[in-house]
């Protein structure tokens, strides 16, 4: 496809791979090869592994990472600015002549940081949706009513307000149990409650309408409750209808082994993903990937940045759960290795809406990741414990909750501390070197979860076995 053709069909969502690729491996369009001056923000695990991807770019001039953390200063500069902070992190791009700004966590968008850098002279590009794309991730409404305007799979739902619990109480007694209560807002990836008994559900719409997370449940949205198995799907968009599919991947939420216990930011993720087949992710893009990049166009919703896609497929059937708007952590510390074409440019494609003649080459090895997070996460946990046995030949340690103190010793600074990714022939291989990694690292209260990976090699093994 000529570069011509696929400016023509620019409204119009293009093949997800290129039929030809324009360039040769290494080499970027003419008008792409200035080196980038790049800012990446966020402090977590994700931004670290994407710190290490970007890095190993030849078309990358100079990396910052604000904040970054105690492991992203091996691949760039960290630079103690908040990501929220658009006026000065605008005085610092012009300083230092950034070229373009990746954003790593949701906040920023939510914010509108695309917006604040659209119409400025000189600014440089942002990867990322609009405010209003963001939408996506920040009301989960929003989110739901596109999926129905756009004949996107999902669970079946209402949404209520203070003034509205009585219809909701009886929405709630139209489904079977559990019933699956969501905050319209984020809520920092806690914001969903599942519940077993109606009296239990019935009690927390009311305490989530009454302030249980703020503004963020002034209304909240009742589902039917999904039986499956979830995967993460990661599409980048470019605005313009170009999109590439990265590697699929599963993360692992709970706690305990078995998926037992409370929710976390993640405990680890595999990649690729056994029962997300061809098949499988031929209805991932037709039903789900090609309507909600046609959707966003069509209601005028500018979108040039990553669309993370959580889906559970219930029995071969893709349905969505969530859109974020943003890279999912732990599933970035597998992605990233997965990915053996250069991102930078495939990022400025998106930023610049031309990401149609890209190729995205994926590594055909598996990528497993183990996180090792502080004793007590996700509840209350102590910081500032030092951290020894980070020298592990056969993984790459993404640190997430690290930071260096003045003497230069590494000390934990969050929950999760260390995502050990790690890649392999199979899964075996890729989990032995993860959990290597993550028996080696040394803190007092250190735990990580033994199990990652386990249901998806029985998968595996039942899928050969017939
Ligand atoms: P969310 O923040 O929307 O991703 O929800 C958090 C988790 O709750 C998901 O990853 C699922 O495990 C679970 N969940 C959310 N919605 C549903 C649903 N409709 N059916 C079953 N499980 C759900
Ligand atoms: N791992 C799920 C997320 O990033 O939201």
């Amino acid at each position: 496809m000529s570069i011509q053709q696929n400016l023509n069909t620019l409204r119009h969502p293009v093949s997800n791979q290129p039929e030809k690729s324009p360039f040769n491996a290494g080499e970027t369009l003419t008008e792409q090869t200035k080196p980038l001056t790049v800012l990446l923000l966020g402090s977590g695990g994700r931004e670290c592994a994407l710190a290490w991807k970007i890095s190993q770019s030849p078309a990358l001039k100079h990396l910052y990472i604000a904040p970054g953390n105690g492991g992203t200063d091996a691949y760039g500069e960290n630079i103690p600015l908040s990501p929220l902070d658009f006026e000065a992190i605008a005085q610092f791009a012009t300083e230092k002549g950034v070229d373009m700004i990746v954003v790593g966590n949701e906040d920023p968008l939510v914010a509108g940081i695309y917006d604040f850098f659209a119409g400025r002279e000189g600014a440089p590009l942002v990867v990322g949706p609009s405010k209003a794309g963001a939408a996506l991730e920040g009301s989960k409404d929003f989110a739901k009513q596109f999926m129905v305007r756009h004949g996107i799979p999902t669970a079946r739902y209402r949404s209520f307000t203070s003034e509205t619990i009585a219809e909701g109480e009886k929405f709630l007694e139209e489904l079977k149990a559990p019933y699956v209560l969501k905050a319209d807002g984020l809520a920092a990836g806690k914001g969903v409650l599942i519940l077993d008994s109606l009296d239990d559900a019935k009690a927390s719409l009311r305490e989530m309408l009454g302030g249980m997370f703020g503004k963020s449940s002034a209304t909240v949205v009742i589902e039917e409750f999904l039986k499956g198995i979830e995967c993460s799907v990661f599409v980048l968009t470019d605005g313009n209808g170009g999109y590439r599919i990265l590697p699929v991947a599963k993360d692992y939420k709970r706690i305990g082994e078995g998926d037992t216990g409370p929710n976390t930011g993640g405990m680890g993720a595999v990649s690729p993903v056994a029962f997300a087949d061809d098949e499988f992710m031929r209805k991932v893009e037709e039903r789900i990937i090609i309507p909600t990049v046609k959707g966003l166009i069509a209601e005028d919703i500018t979108y040039r940045g990553f669309i993370f896609l959580g889906l559970i497929d219930v029995e071969g059937e893709p349905m969505v759960i969530e859109y974020n708007v943003r890279m999912g952590d732990p599933e970035t510390e597998v992605v990233m290795l997965r990915i053996a074409s250069d991102l930078l440019p495939l990022l400025q494609g998106a930023a610049q809406g031309n990401l149609s003649t890209m190729p995205l080459d994926t590594d055909p090895r598996y990528a497993t990741t183990v996180m090792v997070v502080s004793g007590g996460y996700p509840g209350s946990y102590p910081k500032g414990k030092v951290i020894t046995g980070t020298d592990t030949g056969d993984a790459i340690l993404f640190h997430a909750g690290t930071k260096r103190a003045d003497d230069g010793s590494l000390l934990t600074s969050g929950g999760r501390v260390i995502a050990c990714s790690a890649y392999g022939k199979d899964l075996d291989e890729a989990l032995a070197h993860s959990f290597k990694a993550a028996g080696e690292v040394t803190y007092e209260g250190k735990y990580f979860r033994r199990d990652i990976g386990a249901d998806l090699k029985a998968i595996e093994e039942a899928r050969a076995a017939k």
